[in-house]
């Protein structure tokens, strides 16, 4: 049945993710009108952008009940974390994006790891610390190399594969008594370091049932062949092919989850990012996320065949079993294109040419604004160019073919994002 537009939208955010999220309400049959708080610049090519903080509950509850919107679609963390969608339900609002208690599965490493633990979740061996010197004593003793998560959300840069003893022993001084992470650092996890390729899954939740969208893979380092420092993200591709065991093999461990939040009386209704890694004893997870991932949005959406408003109204409806997902055939890429300085310090101001010059991809603005001089740079991550093609290969090809025709200056970028070495890794 084919239904008119008759959905206003609120979506939160403003980065890369919600710019490809904006893009795909856009092109709902059933969209009437789409605001994004605070959105950004390009979002505002679909968007009509509202000046307000995601992340306070009242002023989202008020805003959505002032613009008629008959859905509010949470882009990041921080609002989840925050208590949006809570205040949301509350006021009668349907809601793309779980409650706060769904929510700590990302915003506490500690808790999360609790729940996988709690509902027999492969995932690799942990502690948690409060106190700097029990860690210390503890990674210490540990066999190397190891992992030290600071448990609160730390933009991805919270999570540390320590190769020696020093350099663990550093982390936890850092985290927990320096500082460096904020109050997110004052509790660490410490776990082992497990082998293998990541796979990202990104699952749609109505409190009841789940349906997966297409696999996807980050690469989160910043240089080619996966060296250099983590990354917010430096590339995705999808869909990302899985064999029948290894889908049987997650389909087991997505009903623990299931069978998990339904047991501890989470109600959740959003996508729930699973990032798994594929050891030799199978899929373990390495973390959860309770938003789409950035940038496997970018790669993810322009495959979707379905409608996200339908969707997205089924996950906040309990509705999601009279829904289908559905794919479109070939493959997508999306290559980030990130400032001088990523990640540790980027640099900003930098004037973006060549936009107007891509035509067979997508571009998708993180870190950008208008200005009387043309697109400047804002922030990390500045662009994901992303491509549709037939397959991986060619729709690398556009992809790369779209980024040599963008420039600003001290751009960085990997050449190797859904190439085979990078997928076989
Ligand atoms: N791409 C990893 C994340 O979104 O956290």
């Amino acid at each position: 049945m084919s239904q008119g537009p008759d959905v206003t939208v609120l979506l939160l955010g403003s980065g890369g993710r919600e710019h490809a999220l904006a893009w795909k309400l856009a092109r709902s049959p059933r969209l009437k009108n789409l605001f994004a708080a605070p959105g950004s610049d390009a979002i505002a090519a679909w968007a009509q952008n509202v000046a307000l903080d995601p992340t306070d509950p009242a002023a989202v509850v008020s805003a959505a009940k002032d613009l008629h919107a008959k859905l509010v679609f949470i882009g990041p963390e921080a609002p989840l974390a925050a208590g949006v969608a809570d205040a949301l339900r509350a006021a009668g609002i349907p809601v793309f994006g779980p409650d706060r208690k769904g929510a700590q599965l990302e915003a506490s490493k500690a808790y999360s790891k609790d729940f996988m633990g709690r509902h027999k979740i492969p995932t690799a061996r942990w502690e948690t610390f409060t106190d700097p010197q029990r860690a210390r004593a503890a990674v210490e003793a540990m066999r190397l190399p190891l992992v030290i998560k600071a448990d609160g959300l730390a933009a991805g840069k919270g999570v540390v594969i320590c190769k020696d003893t020093n350099q663990a022993l550093g982390t936890v001084t850092e985290f927990m008594e320096h500082g460096a992470m904020g109050s997110a650092g004052k509790t660490l996890v410490v776990e082992r370091y497990l082998e293998g390729p990541e796979l990202s899954a990104l699952a749609l939740l109505d409190g009841k049932t789940y349906k997966l969208l297409p696999y996807a893979r980050d690469h989160k380092r910043l240089k080619d062949h996966d060296e250099g420092p983590n990354t917010g993200g430096m590339g995705a591709c999808a869909p990302v092919a899985v064999d029948g065991p290894l889908q049987s093999a997650i389909d087991s461990v997505m009903a623990k989850i299931l069978a998990g939040l339904r047991a501890d009386g989470i109600d959740y209704r959003g996508v729930l990012y699973v990032g798994f890694i594929l050891t030799k004893d199978g899929p373990q997870v390495l973390e959860f996320n309770c938003r789409f991932g950035d940038p496997e949005a970018q790669a993810v959406l322009p495959l979707l065949k379905s409608d996200l408003i339908t969707l997205a109204l089924a996950c906040a409806e309990g509705k999601l079993s009279e829904t289908e997902v559905g794919s479109l055939p070939g493959a997508c890429v999306c290559v980030t294109l990130a400032s001088e300085g990523y990640p540790a310090a980027p640099l900003t101001g930098r004037a973006v040419s060549g936009l107007e010059s891509v035509k067979d991809a997508l571009v998708f603005h993180a870190g950008t604004k208008k200005t009387e001089a043309g697109w400047t740079t804002t922030g990390g991550r500045v662009l994901g160019v992303t491509a549709l093609g037939a397959d991986l290969t060619e729709a690398r090809r556009k992809a790369y073919a779209a980024v040599k025709k963008i420039h600003f200056e001290g751009m960085q970028c990997r050449s190797d994002i859904g190439g085979v070495e990078a997928l076989s890794k």
